[in-house]
């Protein structure tokens, strides 16, 4: 049996354009962890300032998240809800993983390449050492299950080599600080059901994303039932029929992602959505497909924006999430502090 108690970590960078991707891989699996974990969920404002912002953008972004956090049903009372600048011991235990994580480790991180481009040279230093800041914010907590899309899977894995290497590096004094079976646990990713990597609706191999050029590649938290319905409309597929089971999905990647979206949407799988759609065209398979997302997301949009027109209420949602976590953080950070010598 694991020595750790179970506590779920997860966070959403405040980088405008909150989309279907996000709701579906991240926000809805956060809502549905609640019943059975005390989870913590962050609006990482710190790793967003690893590009530059603009001030006012980026207070209104976290804002907006943290808008959507309780627009889809995230109970701020039960569990903590924050924004990441105002828990200072993230950036103080990233400190300490940017010198347990080795540059080489950092080096293979594909969401740095991707981010950087070819002006490596020019990317700032937080780009390079993101995924140090990411392990912090959940081993801070010492967080157990991480719910996130398929794209932070490398990340994680990061983050438990960062989790290992300083359980092994230090292993006499956490044994002589009292813990048994290491200090921090390995986070394990939980990334599951059907659209865990929901793809552009222009182009089936690139994945929806919030800086894409084409707004019609992504359905935004911040659309409103028109847009959506148009956007579905004109969303690439291929000319041939649905199949009927999700096997014939099989190098059909508009088609795929489309029925993953269905599925996601709906709480079914590939498989019963095409027994009921295998056999159709595309037209009356996306008309169905507007229908479900504006069902589904028209309340939480709606919501969302009367609680960002209330931006007080928002901020004393995150304050006091802050205060709380912050009482987590400090309880970690002394013992860091003790296994690895520093005076206190
Ligand atoms: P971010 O802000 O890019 O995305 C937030 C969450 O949405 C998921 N996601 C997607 N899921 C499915 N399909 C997509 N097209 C799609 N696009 C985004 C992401 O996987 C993520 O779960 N590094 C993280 C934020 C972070 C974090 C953390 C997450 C910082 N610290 C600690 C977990 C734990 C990021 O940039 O997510």
């Amino acid at each position: 049996m694991s020595a750790f108690q179970q506590r779920v970590f997860s966070g959403v960078q405040p980088t405008g354009n909150l989309h279907l991707g996000n709701y579906l891989g991240a926000i809805q699996k956060f809502v549905d962890l609640q019943d059975n974990y005390d989870c913590m969920y962050c609006v990482v404002d710190m790793h967003a300032i690893t590009v530059w912002q603009d001030p006012n953008e980026l207070r209104d972004n976290i804002r907006e998240v943290t808008a959507a956090f309780l627009a889809a049903g995230i109970d701020a009372k039960k569990h903590i809800v924050f924004n990441q600048s105002r828990v200072p011991q993230h950036a103080e235990l990233a400190w300490v993983f940017n010198c347990v994580a080795r540059m080489g480790w950092l080096n293979r991180m594909t969401q740095f390449k991707e981010k950087a481009g070819k002006d490596r040279e020019n990317a700032s230093v937080g780009l390079f050492a993101y995924p140090a800041l990411m392990a912090a914010d959940i081993l801070v907590y010492r967080g157990t299950h991480v719910p996130v899309g398929d794209d932070q899977k490398q990340h994680l894995e990061l983050a438990r080599d960062i989790a290992q290497k300083f359980n092994n590096d230090f292993a006499d004094s956490i044994a002589a600080n009292g813990h048994a079976d290491g200090f921090f646990p390995l986070p394990e990713p939980l990334i599951t059901g059907p659209a865990t990597r929901v793809m552009s609706l222009r182009d089936g191999s690139k994945k929806m994303s919030k800086s894409d050029a084409s707004d019609l590649s992504r359905i935004n938290l911040r659309d409103d039932a028109e847009q959506i319905a148009a956007k579905i409309r004109k969303a690439r597929t291929d000319p041939e029929p649905l199949p009927s089971e999700a096997k014939g999905l099989e190098g059909r990647r508009e088609a795929d992602n489309l029925v993953g979206i269905y599925a996601a949407l709906s709480g079914d799988s590939r498989d019963k959505v095409l027994s009921e759609f295998g056999g159709g065209q595309f037209s009356s398979f996306k008309q169905a497909l507007a229908d479900l997302c504006i069902e589904k997301l028209a309340p939480i949009t709606s919501e969302m924006r009367r609680m960002q027109a209330d931006t007080a209420y928002i901020d004393s949602v995150l304050e006091d999430g802050g205060v709380r976590a912050r009482e987590l953080a400090q309880g970690t950070m002394d013992q860091v502090k003790d296994i690895i010598g520093l005076l206190r």
